[in-house]
């Protein structure tokens, strides 16, 4: 690790930009928060960029403002996908061992990283990462390093992230506009879960659910590998589009409606009914109720499709590490009661870790993430290669010319 390094990452969320930079010291330690910063955003939709100069003008003036604050130029970034375009494809690649002597060479694992990525992929979809799940030697399977090992056939099964090549484009030329580098792309949730959960709850089976402004992602794991993600076009702003509509309010009244008196569960609640009161001028009168069943109609659509995905892949109720919420979706009072309700399995939010000096707040989960990532790619890229072998392979596609 090359110390007294400036690590950022920015993520482009539908309800705003998130901008941390951390510095790794001298010692041995954890990164510290040297910068965070949340900014508005125009040109965002459900997680997807879908007007480039928005965006772009957005991140300059967020860039432009944190740069100021924390007295350091920002040159490049780890940035975030987003959006319900993104897809994962399991597939399989199988080579015949080179060498003689029947020993594995990085090469052959090269080789057949590459055998496991010619699918056949619309045109306008492309890969982002690839993600080796486990090599198998002449039918010796579970292996996870097969460098140096002896075997005549090699085979690997991976899992392909990716997305809409047209989406994916924006979000480059977006940022690239604004003025700094990409020194990565992660799929949403799963840049999430780095900062959010431990080797033991994903070698035990868990799904992490990032409830966002505009979009919710899922990401599963399971024996230590990613089996799943999806993202859903739906968060906790839909929430305040329907109080806004349900009460005849604007966005900006809904949304303080939702923080101050919004909770889940208020449907099972023995609490009597209560009328409540907003502004001073011309007071928004609203029931408890009526705000109660906003919500819960809202966070039951977000919970039936993680159950639906789950169902999908055979995991529906039967992840004994349960379900790790976060995002800034998860604030709403006793929503990890409703989820428990709802998603019959433990759930539990949690915060971002590793990163001394930040505020504990599931909204920053991600772009904590994004960081994280950043500083596992100066590990990985170091002579030495104190990142592993196996990660080098994490990545295949980083080309990120405008
Ligand atoms: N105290 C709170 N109670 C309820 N909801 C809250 C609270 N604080 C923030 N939120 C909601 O969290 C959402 C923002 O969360 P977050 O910052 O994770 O979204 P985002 O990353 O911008 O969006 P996305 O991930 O969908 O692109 C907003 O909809 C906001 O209303
Ligand atoms: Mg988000």
């Amino acid at each position: 690790m090359r110390r007294n390094t400036l690590i950022t990452g920015v993520d482009i969320g539908t309800g705003g930009i998130k901008i941390l930079a951390v510095t790794i010291g001298e010692k041995e330690s954890d990164p510290e928060v040297l910068g965070i910063t949340q900014a508005p955003v125009l040109g965002v939709r459900k997680g997807t960029v879908i007007n480039v100069e928005e965006v772009s003008n957005s991140l300059r003036s967020a860039l432009e403002e944190f740069q100021d604050v924390v007295g350091q130029k920002i040159d490049s970034a780890v940035i975030n996908l987003s959006g319900s375009h993104i897809f994962v494809t399991p597939s399989k690649g199988v080579v015949v061992v080179s060498r003689a002597d029947k020993e594995i060479s990085q090469e052959d694992i090269e080789r057949v990283m590459q055998a496991a990525q010619t699918f056949s992929l619309p045109s306008n979809k492309e890969i982002l990462e690839v993600l080796p799940k486990e090599f198998i030697i002449d039918g010796e399977k579970g292996i996870k390093e097969p460098l140096g090992l002896q075997g005549v056939r090699l085979e690997v099964e991976i899992l392909a992230l990716g997305g809409f090549s047209p989406y994916i484009k924006n979000l480059t030329k977006a940022v690239l506009n604004s003025g700094i580098q990409i020194s990565d792309i992660a799929i949403s949730p799963l840049a999430s879960s780095r900062s959010i959960l431990t080797p033991r709850q994903k070698e035990l089976g868990v799904a992490l659910l990032d409830i966002g402004a505009g979009t919710s992602g899922l990401a599963v794991f399971e024996e230590g590998d990613l089996i799943h993600t999806t993202i859903f076009p739906v968060g906790s702003a839909h929430i305040t589009n329907d109080i806004a509509v349900g009460l005849k309010t604007d966005i900006d009244t809904a949304e303080r409606i939702k923080i101050e008196f919004g909770s889940c569960l208020w449907k099972a609640s023995k609490k009597k009914e209560k009328i409540k009161k907003i502004g001073k001028k011309e007071p928004l009168m609203f029931s408890q109720k009526m705000l109660g069943n906003i919500i819960e109609a809202r966070m039951s659509e977000i919970f039936d499709l993680t159950n639906k995905e789950l169902k999908k892949i055979s995991r529906q109720g039967k992840l004994p590490s349960g379900v790790v919420l976060t995002g800034g979706g998860v604030k709403l009072p006793r929503i990890v009661e409703f989820a428990k309700k709802e998603l019959k399995l433990p759930c539990q939010i949690e915060y971002p870790s590793g990163i001394i000096g930040l505020e504990k707040d599931p909204a920053l989960s991600l772009v904590s993430g994004l960081v994280l990532r950043g500083i596992d790619l100066e590990e990985d890229s170091l002579p030495s290669f104190q990142g592993g072998f196996f990660s080098k392979f994490k990545k295949v596609f980083r080309i990120f010319i405008p």
